[in-house]
């Protein structure tokens, strides 16, 4: 039977997404501040494949810089600011994952850590993600690598079987039994709208942990939660953790 690999019932996605520039060391901070236990970041590779925290394959909406994350080196993106999609910050580095990691340890908070490849690039970028935690992820913290790419999952599987795995989905697929089953996943993430109560019974039974994103409200919380959700992923962690702790 299958254990579910459990984060915190509320996940800052992003970080504090919502207030601070997501995916910043600023987010994450704020995270902290307003009492997470837990956030959540996506991870690609630049050009000389060290592991970044960024969400899109482009560098165009959050950055100062522009075309493809993964065409650019390190030391390029390096320089770049990341707060640009929010006003009224600091200016804040694009951090690279080792950045993240040492932040995390330092305030003890638990990772969900996605795996977000740019396509072509799912094999090196889970390696190298796979480096930076293999490296320098405290054991006694939570951690869960997941990812929507099942390539960078079986890589992840097979490079670090010890760390915890999440597929991604939007709908449940017909076969995510098999899915988790093959990719040794503990636990299935997925967009909250499209759960329904049998599949969330199901998920339950089979053993899996069950996280929705991105949950913004608190009535939505409180119908996934009635119907077995065992966490959410909102962008405002400060509002959710006033009603569930
Ligand atoms: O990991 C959950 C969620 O972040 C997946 O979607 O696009 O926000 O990375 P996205
Ligand atoms: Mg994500």
């Amino acid at each position: 039977m299958t254990e579910p690999a459990l984060l915190a019932k509320i996940i800052a996605h992003r970080g504090a997404s919502g207030v601070a520039p997501e995916n910043t060391l600023a987010a994450i901070s704020l995270a902290a501040e307003v009492g997470a236990k837990c956030v959540e970041i996506d991870a690609s590779i630049s050009s000389d494949n060290i592991a970044f925290v960024h969400h899109d394959d482009t560098l165009n909406r959050c950055t100062n810089g522009s075309g493809y994350l993964c065409a650019h080196t390190a030391a390029e993106l390096d320089s770049l600011i990341a707060s640009s999609n929010k006003a009224g910050f600091e200016q804040e580095p694009l951090p690279r994952l080792s950045s993240v990691v040492a932040l995390l340890s330092s305030l003890q908070m638990g990772l969900n850590l996605e795996i977000k490849p740019t396509p072509g690039l799912e094999e090196p970028t889970a390696l190298a993600v796979c480096d930076v935690i293999r490296d320098s992820w405290p054991g006694d913290l939570p951690l869960v690598l997941s990812s929507f790419s099942r390539e960078a999952l079986a890589v992840a599987r097979d490079t670090l079987p010890g760390a915890a795995r999440a597929l991604i989905v939007c709908a449940v697929p017909t076969d995510w039994h098999h899915q988790t089953q093959l990719l040794q996943c503990r636990n299935l993430h997925m967009a909250a709208p499209l759960l329904d109560p049998q599949q969330a019974s199901d998920i339950n039974e089979a053993g899996l942990g069950l996280y929705c994103f991105t949950v913004n409200q608190i009535e939505e919380a409180k119908r996934l939660f009635a119907m077995g959700v065992d966490g959410v992923f909102t962008d405002y962690p400060a509002e959710l953790l006033k009603s569930f702790s």
